[in-house]
């Protein structure tokens, strides 16, 4: 690291507090630069849905500014054919509100009008089956935004999407349709209060969700996700000479899990001393067994060459504001280990939460969980590549009729050996000295499944995913 450098790092851990001491949220957001401070719009789930507004001059230090968007916001009109009901009432509940979801919310200054224009996923609090995208816009950065209603554009279903300002002042919309097997971009009215035409359909059926995009040395780029919910997935870029033209095929980025992240919007940051300009990553940790718990992941992006890029994990990231990203740091890591089943998206995880050694600890899966030490191996390496399983003070051995147990660990016993075998994917099979292997067995039920061993079989590749096969992803 630069000993010069005077600022505070941004850090990854969680929770990002604001200057109140509560937590950030802004989730599926986006940032605007004005005036010297970087605003964060983003969800805000407590309570009932809204969109908060958070500022900053440092990117580290979060100032709260407001819940510019909630579901009693004032509603005017602009233009027809748009739904001005910003939570619909529940007639088979004495006409109480739904709740309506407000998702991705994403804001854009307009030169023109001078006013600030938010777009963002739409739906009516029941269920997900309106996908529309909602307008909102505001005199100031940070006021009341007035919501100008909800429709789905050129007819098509809109979900997960993204906002952006080309550098003559166009902009553009892209979001997902058709049940989300698409992305679909559209470009947007000189004052961006509505749709002027669908102008690209992105990787047809191709299924991405939580795009962002951005402008480099004149390309473009398209960061997006696979669509698994909550739960983290590769993440994947692609790049253009033209917006509207040819986009190259999808490209992974990050790790098999976008280390634990989804994209949420992508922050240039222009040094004004040195006329470069450094590109941010921001992420959602999206928690998947504690929404509330979900938090953030920022990291620089690099640009190995003008159409390449690529996302590596950092612990810490210094932004000095005049010269964008000056530093980084990578701690050593954790050294342990999450073990995702390729075939379910459930985690190994030890399950007994008494730490009593004297009970049984069985081996199951469950639904991920970032909190949840059960789910954290160390791998130890011993004689001839094999390997303990361990957690905490536990080791993973087999053990009567077969079982999976948890014991402590008795260091000559070969009951604990395990070989970790490398697929051509880099996948694992973890295999017992007799030639079997983990397997992901029983009815998952509930985010949670047993495991058995079993002797390797050919898994058909058409019924997704293999239940014998395992990722290690560190925790960050
Ligand atoms: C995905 C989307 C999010 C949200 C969740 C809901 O993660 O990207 O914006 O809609 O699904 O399941």
């Amino acid at each position: 690291m630069d000993v010069n450098v005077k600022c505070e790092a941004l850090v990854n851990i969680a929770p990002l507090m604001d200057r109140n001491g509560d937590p950030v949220h802004a989730h599926g957001g986006h940032m605007l630069c004005k005036d010297g401070y970087y605003y964060w719009f983003g969800e805000n789930r407590r309570d009932r849905r809204k969109v908060s507004c958070y500022r900053s001059m440092d990117l580290v230090n979060w100032e709260w500014r407001k819940d510019v968007l909630t579901l009693d916001s004032p509603v005017k009109t602009i233009y027809h054919r748009t739904s001005l009901e910003l939570e619909p009432r529940d007639a088979e509940n004495r006409g109480f509100g739904t709740g309506a979801v407000i998702e991705r919310p994403k804001v854009l200054y307009n030169e023109l009008t001078g006013r600030f224009v938010m777009w963002m996923h739409w739906e009516n609090g029941r269920d997900y089956s309106d996908a529309r995208c909602a307008i909102a816009d505001c005199g100031t950065v940070d006021g009341e935004y007035v919501f100008r209603g909800s429709f789905n554009p050129v007819g098509n279903m809109s979900r997960d999407c993204t906002l952006f300002q080309d550098d003559d002042g166009t902009a553009y919309f892209v979001s997902a349709a058709r049940e989300n097997a698409d992305l679909i971009m559209y470009r947007l009215s000189p004052d961006y209060l509505s749709i002027e035409e669908q102008v690209k359909t992105l990787w047809p059926g191709q299924a991405r969700e939580a795009p962002a995009l951005m402008k480099r040395h004149g390309v473009y780029f398209l960061i997006s996700s696979a669509c698994t919910g909550w739960l983290p997935n590769q993440g994947a870029y692609a790049w253009a000479e033209q917006l509207t033209g040819r986009w190259s095929p999808l490209m992974p980025l990050g790790d098999i899990t976008t280390y634990d992240s989804q994209p949420a919007f992508i922050v240039p940051i222009a040094g004004k001393d040195n006329n470069q300009c450094s590109y941010l990553y921001v992420g959602d940790r999206w928690d998947p067994t504690d929404y509330y718990a979900s938090s953030y992941v920022f990291l620089p992006l690099s640009f190995p060459s003008d159409r390449e890029m690529s996302l590596d994990w950092v612990d810490r990231t210094w932004i000095d504001p005049c010269k964008g990203i000056v530093a980084v740091e990578c701690g050593t890591g954790s050294g342990l280990f999450r073990m995702k089943s390729v075939g379910m998206e459930l985690y190994l995880a030890s399950g007994n939460h008494s730490i009593d050694p004297d009970e049984v600890h069985n081996l199951e899966v469950r639904t991920l969980s970032y909190t949840d030490k059960q789910q954290q191996w160390r791998v130890d390496y011993g004689r001839d590549g094999a390997a303990r399983l361990r957690n905490g003070e536990m080791t993973v051995a087999i053990g009567s009729e077969n079982s999976l147990i948890l014991v402590p660990t008795l260091d000559q016993e070969d009951q604990f050996l395990w070989l970790l075998t490398e697929t051509e994917e880099g996948s694992l099979t973890i295999g017992s000295r007799d030639g079997r292997v983990l397997t992901v067995a029983g009815e998952k039920r509930n985010g949670w499944g047993c495991v058995s061993l079993e002797p390797k079989h050919l898994h058909d590749p058409r019924l997704g995913g293999d239940p014998q096969l395992f990722q290690l992803i560190s925790v960050r």
